[in-house]
């Protein structure tokens, strides 16, 4: 589970495709500090094989230049989880952030340090941009995409399935070196 940097209090490294049974058992353990801020999720999430597919399917998203996804670790235990996803090249250049923290370590700047690590790696990737959308009420997150240098760029209505229902987010966008 060797990580390739610190972020605060614990590891972090990319997403590898041992990691299913790991990450399965960090959802069950924050299963009800995840569910306000999540899409619903099917039981299947919760288990290996879920995962198991979960990390398959970023793997391939991976190595088709769309995602760039890490793990947060604390000895063997997966504490939190940093996504770009939907990653577009040509003169977009851009992708959306997603991220979450086990809630035994929170509070103690772990998501702050993660996120400053994962824009260096997109800004080394050639990215121009990066997206995160937060709930409104996301007080949290926001401060850690503030303390990131990321602007806020308008309100989203009804922007994403959250906990079952559309809720509007706050967007915000980052942007990466000079151009
Ligand atoms: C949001 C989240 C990733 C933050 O992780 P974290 O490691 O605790 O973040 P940090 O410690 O780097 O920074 C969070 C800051 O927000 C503050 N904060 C926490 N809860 C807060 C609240 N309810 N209101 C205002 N500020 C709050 C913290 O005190 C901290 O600031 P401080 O360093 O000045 O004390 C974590 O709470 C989480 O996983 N939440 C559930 C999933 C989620 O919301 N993901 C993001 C979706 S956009």
């Amino acid at each position: 589970m060797t990580a390739e940097a610190l972020v605060g209090t614990v590891g972090i490294r990319p997403l590898r495709p041992g990691d299913g049974p790991a990450l399965a058992r960090a959802y069950a353990r924050n299963r009800e500090h995840l569910a306000p801020w999540e899409p619903l999720r099917p039981e299947s999430w919760f288990t290996q094989r879920g995962q198991e597919d979960h990390v398959g399917r970023l793997m391939g998203e991976r190595a088709a230049g769309r995602a760039l996804p890490w793990v947060l670790l604390d000895g063997d235990r997966v504490v939190g989880a940093m996504t770009v996803s939907g990653i577009v090249r040509g003169p977009f250049l851009s992708g959306n952030l997603g991220y979450w923290v086990d809630g035994t370590v929170t509070g103690r700047g772990v998501a702050t340090a993660a996120v400053a690590h994962v824009l260096a790696a997109c800004a080394r990737d050639g990215l121009h941009r990066v997206q995160a959308g937060t709930l409104v009420h996301n007080a949290a997150s926001q401060t850690v995409l503030r303390r990131n240098g990321f602007d806020r760029i308008g309100l989203a209505p009804r922007y994403l399935l959250i906990a079952g229902r559309w809720q509007d987010h706050v967007l915000y966008q980052r942007l990466l070196g000079d151009g």
